[in-house]
């Protein structure tokens, strides 16, 4: 059996979204948290959404040791946070999904808070030690549009990373999720092009009264 994909931080919705769609697919998941009761309850409360005991709940380290891939679902501003606490448990060659977009809203607006580092993947990337692989991805695809389970995603997902074979592995993983397709975005330095595209789709969502932006490449 596959090992399992991970949700560092997975009981936000983006977490639950993106766990729910893996799960449908028949893809093992955990959900992590810093508290074990809140990983259990989220676990059972997506148990029963889908009618079915798909996930399992456990704290971040816990989840940390089994799972072969691990989305990092917590918010922009703490994911170095997030990563730091967990520096130590970490295992050799863990793949690590950044989904991260750094946000600000000034006068109203929605705005990228800019990183020093260039985008929050590369900040990330800085706090992170050799034997984790980063990898970029699920950053243009709205939250609450995986968690309706209903809508059929039809976009694609852009996946970035300065490690080809953890980029590789990560679109495999994608392709798993129906009407979602992968496609290749390069090096992770990408990251700074696609955290800055969510923004655009965040303004498109208010201009066009919609919810739902996300981006489908014609052409490839
Ligand atoms: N909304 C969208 O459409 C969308 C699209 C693309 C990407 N994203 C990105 O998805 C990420 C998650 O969004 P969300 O709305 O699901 O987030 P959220 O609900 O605010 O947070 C998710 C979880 O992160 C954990 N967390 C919070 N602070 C932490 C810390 N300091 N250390 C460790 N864990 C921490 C918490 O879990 P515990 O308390 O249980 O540990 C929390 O439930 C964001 O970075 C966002 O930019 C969102």
């Amino acid at each position: 059996m596959d090992k399992p994909v991970g949700f560092l931080g997975g009981t936000g919705i983006e977490g639950k979204g993106l766990a729910l769609r893996f799960a449908l697919a028949g893809v093992p998941v955990v959900i992590g948290s810093r508290s074990e009761e809140r990983a259990r309850s989220a676990a059972q409360e997506y148990n029963t959404f889908l009618g079915k005991p798909l996930l399992r709940g456990m704290v971040n380290r816990d989840m940390l040791a089994s799972a072969g891939i691990v989305f990092l679902t917590v918010p922009a501003d703490h994911a170095v946070a997030a990563v730091e606490a967990c520096r130590d448990d970490f295992p050799s060659g863990l793949i690590l999904v950044d989904v991260t977009v750094p946000t600000q809203i000034k006068e109203g607006r929605v705005e990228y808070l800019e990183r020093k580092e260039g985008s929050n993947a590369e900040l990330i990337a800085a706090h992170l030690p050799d034997r984790v692989r980063l990898v970029g991805a699920f950053k243009t695809v709205p939250a609450h549009v995986l968690a309706e389970l209903d809508t059929p995603l039809e976009c694609d997902v852009f996946v970035c990373s300065d490690s080809k074979e953890a980029r590789g592995e990560v679109m495999e993983l994608a392709k798993r999720i129906p009407s979602l397709r992968p496609l290749d975005a390069g090096p992770l330095g990408m990251a700074r092009t696609l955290e800055r595209m969510t923004i655009l789709a965040i303004h498109l969502n208010r201009r066009y009264k919609k919810k739902g932006a996300r981006y489908s490449v014609v052409g490839i």
